[in-house]
């Protein structure tokens, strides 16, 4: 019996993959189809696969062509799988060519042609493509152009528009969108989604008005300044069907979500602490600039962890904090210490003030340790006692997030909720919180000028 076995993402399956099974299984008499785990790849850059593994598996299944369907996760399984299932002939499209010639070792390698004009790329972008709207100004501007740039890695979705006070200031790059304009109403009128990164002041009403007109928003969190706002505008996002989601990159990089996956399965036993730093310093401040302070500028990502891995239902806080100035809510370095039933959390940010930005995760088996800076990482341990049980896991974090960011948003978008999508009360949470600091309402604040 010739066995042949041949591998592919099988997204949205078309008739290019139908005629490659068709050609491969003609090859022999037994035709082994490997799809590739969603992990694998994200691994290897392919971010907005459709459907999920099994909705692949299943559709290569209903082709009746494939004699076993089995999973690729791993670089380097090819060669596993050749030799444990006995394998004669390895098929793939001509788009490969050159590419496996070193499985020749293990069995005879062909290149079968690619068929021309269909891909799942194209039916991906083709399917339906988001117009999204920027809107900010001058004081993010390397966001903007990050964003814009990240936005090409992911199928369904062109950047069409820039809404800024001053257009003098951007980039040749964002100069050159269809539409540049001093207009929040007129990039609306253009876009199906907005991305707000303009000050923490201007959110609610841009907010506001993007969810009046319609249009779906991923806002640099956090979204509200106040509960009551956050809670307004969350209603009426639901109430219009469209998504409203906190823009945390964090939150969507694959190391950072697998850390959670293996905190909250119990891989460090009970969770009893979580300790996280982040900090900055400043750039030259301009001239009437209005700088927000540590707490609103990292607030929302070092409480992240902490409300996602602890839950947001705490018992008490305390914030202290260092002001810039006596007058302002402008904090150079902040800590809050949150107190939960079985847990205690430690939040330290920093803007004007450097410390290393670690996060641990203490357990009563072991500790999660993600090193400086944590918020970027595509890097973590859990660390035991004995040493020689310590693991490292990495996993490749791609434009710093920001394109992971923007696939589960489009996906949110078009349907579904991926777990890597920031929870309401997690959103809420860190309003709540930042808002508590506005009012002065903590168990205690203090005032100390450097
Ligand atoms: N294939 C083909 N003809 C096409 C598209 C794909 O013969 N028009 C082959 C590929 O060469 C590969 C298999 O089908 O052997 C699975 O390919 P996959 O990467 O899943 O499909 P693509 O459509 O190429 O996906 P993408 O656009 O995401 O790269």
């Amino acid at each position: 019996m010739t066995k042949v076995i041949t591998y592919g993402t099988y997204d949205l399956l078309h008739y290019g993959h139908v005629r490659l099974l068709e050609r491969a299984k003609a090859l022999g008499d037994y035709l082994i189809v490997g799809v590739t785990a969603d992990g694998f790849d994200m691994a290897r850059g392919k971010i907005n696969v459709q459907q999920s593994l099994m909705e692949r598996m299943e559709a290569v299944r209903a082709t009746g062509l494939a004699d076993e369907v089995i999973v690729e996760e791993y670089e380097g399984q090819k060669i596993d799988d050749i030799l444990r299932y006995d394998v004669d002939i390895f098929a793939i499209g001509s788009d490969w060519i050159g590419k496996f010639d070193y499985l020749n070792n293990y069995c005879r390698v062909v290149y079968l042609e690619r068929t021309a004009g269909v891909s799942s790329t194209e039916l991906r972008s083709s399917s339906h493509t988001m117009r999204m709207g920027i809107v900010g100004d001058e004081n993010e501007l390397p966001l903007m152009e990050k964003f814009e740039r990240e936005s090409h890695y992911v199928n369904g979705v062109s950047i069409t528009g820039i809404c800024v006070p001053d257009a003098s200031c951007l980039s040749e790059n964002l100069k050159s969108l269809p539409l540049v304009t001093d207009s929040f109403m007129a990039l609306l009128k253009e876009v199906d989604a907005v991305y707000i990164i303009s000050g923490l002041a201007s959110h609610y009403k841009q907010i506001i008005v993007a969810l009046q007109q319609g249009k779906h928003v991923l806002c640099e969190s956090p979204i509200a300044q106040r509960v009551a706002e956050w809670e307004e505008l969350t209603a009426l996002a639901h109430e219009k069907g469209l998504v409203l989601m906190d823009a945390i990159r964090t939150a969507y990089a694959t190391a950072y979500q697998r850390m959670l996956l293996i905190a909250k399965s119990g891989r460090v036993g009970n969770i009893v602490s979580v300790d996280v730093s982040c900090s900055s310093l400043r750039p030259q401040q301009r001239k009437g600039e209005v700088t927000n302070g540590s707490l609103c500028a990292w607030g929302p990502n070092a409480l992240l962890p902490v409300f996602q891995l602890l839950g947001v239902d705490y018992d008490s806080k305390q914030i202290l904090s260092l002001f810039n100035n006596n007058n302002t809510n402008d904090d150079l370095f902040t800590k809050v210490s949150i107190v939960y039933p079985h847990a205690v959390a430690s939040v330290k940010v920093g803007k004007g003030v450097k410390t290393e930005g670690e996060l641990v995760v203490s357990g009563t088996t072991g500790y999660i340790y993600v090193p400086a800076p944590w918020w970027k990482t595509d890097y973590f341990e859990i660390r035991r006692e004995d040493p020689s049980q310590n693991k490292r896991y990495f996993y490749q974090l791609e434009g710093e997030g920001i394109r992971y960011e923007i696939v589960s948003f489009l996906k949110a978008v078009n349907g579904g909720k991926t777990y890597a999508y920031i929870n309401e009360c997690v959103s809420r949470a860190i309003v709540s919180l930042i808002e508590d600091f506005f009012d002065k309402n903590v168990t205690s604040i203090s005032r100390f000028a450097p």
